[in-house]
């Protein structure tokens, strides 16, 4: 009989790091949580790990909370990557079919795909993710399971999503220092696509942007594929700093002031003054000038989501819209902004699956990690024939070079 997995996925974020340890429901309804742990992140920056020993020990003692809870131990997570290093590229592939009677095999597709991911990159750059987009068997394009299909020329067009190697191999060692084994890393922001986007807004035409600490990752899908990503590099945390200049306040006491205020400070501002209690005394402000510094701040980062979205010629034109999510997507009336800005549709995305009572968007990264961990398990789409077996591979041999 088949067991159903225990998946684990890691988040290693700039403001905090969470691990997540679940099993999917039986009939695919959804995921149980067995253990969780959640911690304040040291060590990483602009979602980089910076300093490998202190992300491993932040690293363990999450592990060791959620798997207190689980009642068991965890060997294996599923590990996300973040930064605005992230780049993407698209490429095209062209082979022969193979086979005497022309049909399409699985081997010709991972020689395609092979094919497609032949250009050149820098020696410290690596691709992460390889995402096909369409085929091509003899000038008939659009096709997206070219398997079995008859045919003498066969094209792919692929995305392949890369980063700066040292700053990926400074994540698995983090994560091999902290005791674990990495199962596969993955792009946080094909997590975030893959825990809040529903299949028919990635077929129609949607973008998840992840609002987080130090990063804003935006993951463009259209029919059904990623079809480009990038990672800016401001977030929440450019926020608080910039309270903290604005309001000539420490940066703890604007963390204090973004903590009690955060949810509200996209609203109407009134000339009201505040006082927020801080160590070290109180603060009085006007009301208004703390939201006009937040506002500039959020405006800028939703006119570089448009950048990017303008760079693809989506620019208003993504038909399921924007979907929000990251730890800044629970401020109020963000939707609304948002709307204004970019004029398309929005809403805020949380991973419901896991979660359906607790709307927490700062968990989708890891959970969907562990639906990325899960699928992998099931081997599901390309990976019945391995070519994705690449990275794991690559991720095994990194693990052999740094285990002691
Ligand atoms: N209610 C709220 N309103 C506004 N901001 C919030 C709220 N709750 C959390 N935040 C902010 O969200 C950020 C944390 O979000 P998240 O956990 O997604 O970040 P992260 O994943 O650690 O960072 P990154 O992805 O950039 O590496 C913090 O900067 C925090 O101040
Ligand atoms: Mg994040």
């Amino acid at each position: 009989m088949n067991k159903t997995p225990i998946i684990a996925g890691l988040d290693i974020g700039t403001y905090a790091t969470k691990f997540l340890v679940a099993k999917e429901r039986p009939d695919e309804r959804g995921f149980e949580v067995l253990g969780r742990g959640i911690n304040l992140s040291e060590g990483v920056r602009k979602g980089v790990v910076s300093s490998k020993n202190k992300v491993s020990e932040k690293i363990a003692e999450t592990i060791k909370q959620a798997e207190r809870e689980a009642g068991r131990e965890i060997n294996e997570v599923y590990v996300n990557i973040n930064g605005s290093h992230i780049f993407c590229i698209n490429s095209k592939g062209l082979v022969s079919v193979s086979r005497a009677d022309e049909k399409i095999s699985g081997q010709d597709l991972e020689r395609v795909i092979e094919a497609a991911k032949t250009f050149s990159l820098p020696s410290n750059k690596e691709i992460i993710e390889v995402i096909p987009q369409e085929y091509i068997v003899d000038d008939e394009g659009g096709i997206k399971e070219p398997l079995g299909l008859k045919g003498i020329r066969l094209e792919a067009k692929i995305l392949a999503v890369g980063g700066f190697t040292p700053y990926i191999e400074n994540t698995s060692e983090a994560v091999i220092g902290s005791g674990l084994t990495v199962g596969d890393i993955f792009l946080g922001s094909s997590a975030s696509a893959r825990a809040v986007l529903d299949s028919q807004e990635k077929e129609l035409g949607a973008a998840v942007v992840d609002l987080g600490a130090a990063t804003t990752s935006i993951a463009v899908f259209e029919e059904g594929e990623m079809v480009h990503t990038a990672v800016i590099p401001i977030g929440m945390q450019n926020v608080r700093n910039d309270i903290a200049i604005g309001l000539r306040v420490s940066i703890e006491a604007a963390e204090k002031i973004l903590e009690e205020m955060g949810s509200h400070i996209l609203g109407e501002a009134t000339t009201r003054r505040k006082v927020v209690d801080v160590p070290g005394g109180d603060i009085t402000f006007r009301e208004k000038d703390l939201k006009d510094i937040a506002k500039a701040r959020i405006e800028e980062i939703f006119e570089l989501v448009d950048e990017e979205l303008e760079s693809i010629g989506r620019s208003g034109l993504l038909p399921a819209g924007i979907v929000l999510t990251g730890g800044g997507a629970k401020m109020e009336h963000l939707i609304d902004f948002v709307k204004e800005k970019t004029e398309l549709p929005v809403r805020v995305g949380a991973p419901s699956e896991f979660y359906p009572s607790q709307e927490d968007p700062s968990l989708s990264v890891v959970c969907g990690l562990v639906k990325l961990g899960s699928d992998s398990f099931k081997g599901g789409g390309f990976m019945d024939f391995s070519f994705d077996g690449g990275l794991t591979k690559k991720v095994k041999k990194v693990l052999k070079i740094f285990m002691p």
